[in-house]
């Protein structure tokens, strides 16, 4: 997979996609992460990303002309009907989306190029989210001062879940949403830690009852922190 991300502040991303899983995927050529500086692609002489919103108000609005000339640059066209197969360009935006786990799955699984756009400021001019954006995704119902960091959990959740990205030793299988429930919880040695010994179940080895205590007590999470992950998109239990 390759992922393009467009943003005003590229310093932003450093280092942010060497570690862990996303850095053993970038060296396995599983996925390649590129960072591009929008202002790059602003043809006027003071290099011009944003401005006064019309009609009037506070804050600015980010200009199309750059973020366009960057995606025509990319793919070659800015006609969303002509992008190549496999194709997306997300804005990020508390607008959005909101990002689930299975929605993540789903872009891992058809997605071959990426264009993320991080918006910035009150927002970004409505042709390109008309012309150009294929999904507008929010990371959750609070509002960051920038589309960066949701770039990073959106790349970061999707990488994890290409084909080879984990590893052997490990699987996506057992994730929190992936069945629909929170993750259970977990122990490792010492068995017993200043006073807290970890439950009897885990210790003894019979594997049917350790999935049945799992699955209890991911049912037990989700009830506390989450019932609404419980309710169907009908309402029912
Ligand atoms: N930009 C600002 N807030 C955001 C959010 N919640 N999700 C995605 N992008 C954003």
């Amino acid at each position: 997979m390759q992922i393009d991300v467009l943003t005003i502040f590229p310093e932003f991303f450093g280092q942010v996609f060497d570690f862990g899983i996303i850095r053993r995927a970038k060296l396995a050529g599983i996925v390649e992460i590129s960072v591009h500086d929008i202002r790059e692609f602003a043809a006027d002489k003071h290099k011009m990303t944003d401005d006064r919103p019309f009609g009037g108000g506070d804050g600015m609005v980010m200009k199309p002309e750059p973020i366009f000339a960057a995606v025509e640059h990319l793919l070659g066209t800015s006609d969303r009907d002509a992008y190549p197969p496999g194709t997306k360009v997300v804005l990020l935006s508390p607008q959005g989306h909101p990002l689930k786990q299975r929605h993540v799955k789903e872009l891992a699984d058809e997605t071959e190029r990426m264009i993320v756009i991080c918006g910035r400021y009150e927002g970004v001019d409505e042709r390109v989210n008309e012309t150009l954006v294929t999904d507008e995704i929010s990371i959750g119902d609070y509002v960051l001062s920038g589309g960066e960091p949701a770039a990073v959990v959106l790349v970061d959740a999707m990488v994890r879940l290409l084909p080879e990205a984990l590893g052997s030793e490990t699987s996506a299988e057992n994730d929190s949403f992936s069945n629909g429930l929170l993750d259970c919880p977990h122990y490792t040695r010492p068995a017993e830690f200043r006073g807290m010994s970890v439950p009897e179940v885990l210790l003894n080895g019979n594997h049917a009852e350790i999935e049945k205590w799992r699955r209890e007590k991911a049912l037990e999470k989700t009830t506390k922190f989450r019932k609404d992950l419980l309710i169907g998109e009908n309402g029912e239990m």
